[in-house]
């Protein structure tokens, strides 16, 4: 009988890199190709890249190198290279590009097993072409998060935005919504497998669109289908983009319990002058708009930002206006990140990368420090509250302590009760550090 190959797979990058993954495990397993965690025993191993800051790239580069020395010792070991660096791995790799037997893009895995056909027999593969409708949305994902609580939907793909500092649109293509009656029927298996919590994934989830036969369904529509699927499911979503967050939708997400009051909106800075050369199509006053009506329409609902600091031209005023703007939305969470230039991008074709690296730290520590202190403050207004608490696992600190999140997205450790994972609890915050909250079981 011949023995089934067996595949390592390892993920970097963003949620929808992750969800990838499981769409790759799906398709390979279908093959009839073994999953292994270990990838020494591995007949091929596969690494999900991403691109989006150079230091993304680096670490991918680091990896490749102990991938290299698995080789010397097995010399029949194939490397394949997936997701965001497909499209430049000879640029981005230089000689270690010869590495890789396949090199597949973001659009290109239900091509996988012909792939690796053709690696086996000596040619080397690569299928990079970015597509204008796939979607998988016929490829049932399988779920590698293991908590069996928690699942992430991808419902759109690619980006046509055009931030002028990101890679995303060259790495992922055309943007494309997927079939509606698909998202919803993939939560309600999740939800009969025994998930209680979704996020419904896209680069800018608000232009999501889909033609049903019943009509248009828009982002505020899918939102309340997939709501009805149960009360006890959740809903989260990401990313949001601040062009496009209208009340309409903040009404969506008000009126429904199951949909998390916790919405991420990117704000990258809070200067007008950056704001256009990012090309991000809003302005401080725009931005702070929509802040004010999240916090009157749904009121207890959690704000997070991306900020990018040091961007091409960025004046003292200009990152001053961004901590400013961080110091009035009072974000409860945030990603930081030193700008980092990318090829092809608009702002690596036309501008400068012209702040000096001691400056662009020295601005992030500053923007880390006030967020720190701002997660503190978020925290601390959140003492003596009680919150509903969907359970995902047996705390890491603690075996006496189970751990989940509210709707807010913030993170709960309390002692453990007779409820396990994927039950919901009311949680009595009782202390709290900036990064977490602690609760007691809330007696009504
Ligand atoms: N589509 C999402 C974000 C995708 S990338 C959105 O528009 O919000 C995630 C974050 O990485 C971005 O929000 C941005 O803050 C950061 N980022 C993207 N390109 C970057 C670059 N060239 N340098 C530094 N940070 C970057
Ligand atoms: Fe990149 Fe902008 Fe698209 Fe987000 S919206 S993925 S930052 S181009
Ligand atoms: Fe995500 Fe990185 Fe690609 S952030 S979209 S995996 S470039």
């Amino acid at each position: 009988m011949k023995k089934s190959k067996k595949f390592f797979l390892e993920t970097y990058g963003c949620q929808m890199n992750f969800s990838d993954s499981e769409i790759i495990t799906s398709v390979l397993t279908r093959q009839g190709y073994d999953q292994t965690t270990d990838p020494g025993q591995a007949d091929i191993v596969f690494i999900n890249t991403c691109s989006i800051r150079e230091n993304a790239e680096e670490r991918v580069r680091k990896r490749l190198q102990y991938f290299k020395s698995l080789k010397k010792r097995n010399p029949a070991l194939m490397i394949g290279l997936l997701g965001c660096m497909a499209d430049r791995t000879k640029t981005a790799l230089g000689n270690d590009e010869q590495l890789l037997d396949l090199v597949a893009g973001p659009d290109s895995y239900r091509d996988l097993p012909f792939l690796i056909e053709q690696a086996i027999s000596g040619q080397k593969a690569i299928h990079t072409i970015l597509s204008a409708d796939e979607t998988y949305a016929d490829i049932t994902p399988v779920r590698l998060d293991l908590n069996g609580v928690t699942a992430f939907i991808s419902i759109m793909r690619g980006c046509e935005n055009y931030c002028s500092y990101c890679v995303v649109p060259f790495t992922r293509g055309r943007e494309r919504s997927r079939d509606a009656g698909s998202i919803v029927a993939e939560t309600h298996d999740l939800f009969n497998q025994g998930y209680r919590e979704v996020t419904l994934l896209g680069q800018n989830v608000n232009s999501y669109q889909w033609m049903s036969p019943g009509g248009k369904v828009d982002f505020a529509n899918l939102l309340e289908q997939v709501a009805g699927v149960d009360p006890l499911m959740r809903i989260r979503f990401a990313t949001s983009h601040p062009k496009d967050i209208p009340d309409a939708l903040l009404h969506v997400i008000a009126k429904h319990d199951n949909i998390c009051k916790s919405i991420h909106l990117p704000a990258q800075s809070g200067s007008n002058h950056i704001l256009k050369l990012m090309n991000r199509n809003y302005t401080r006053e725009q931005y702070m708009d929509r802040i004010r009506a999240i916090r009157d329409i749904i009121p207890g609902c959690s704000v997070s930002t991306d900020i990018i600091t040091g961007f091409c031209d960025e004046t003292e005023e200009d990152h001053q206006q961004t901590l400013s703007l961080m110091e009035w939305a009072k974000y409860d969470f945030a990603y930081m990140f030193k700008y980092s230039e990318r090829p092809r991008t608009q702002a690596a074709e036309t501008m400068k990368d012209n702040i000096a690296e001691p400056v662009k730290k020295r601005r992030l520590n500053e923007i880390i420090d006030l967020q720190q202190k701002l997660s503190f403050e978020s925290n601390k207004r959140d003492l003596g509250k009680i919150f509903t608490t969907l359970i995902e696992g047996e705390s890491k600190r603690s075996k006496w302590h189970h751990f989940g999140r509210n709707s807010q997205n913030k993170v709960i450790v309390f002692p453990k009760t007779e409820a396990g994972p994927g039950n919901y609890i009311n949680a009595r915050v009782v202390n709290f550090t900036s990064a977490t909250l602690l609760g007691e079981i809330a007696t009504a």
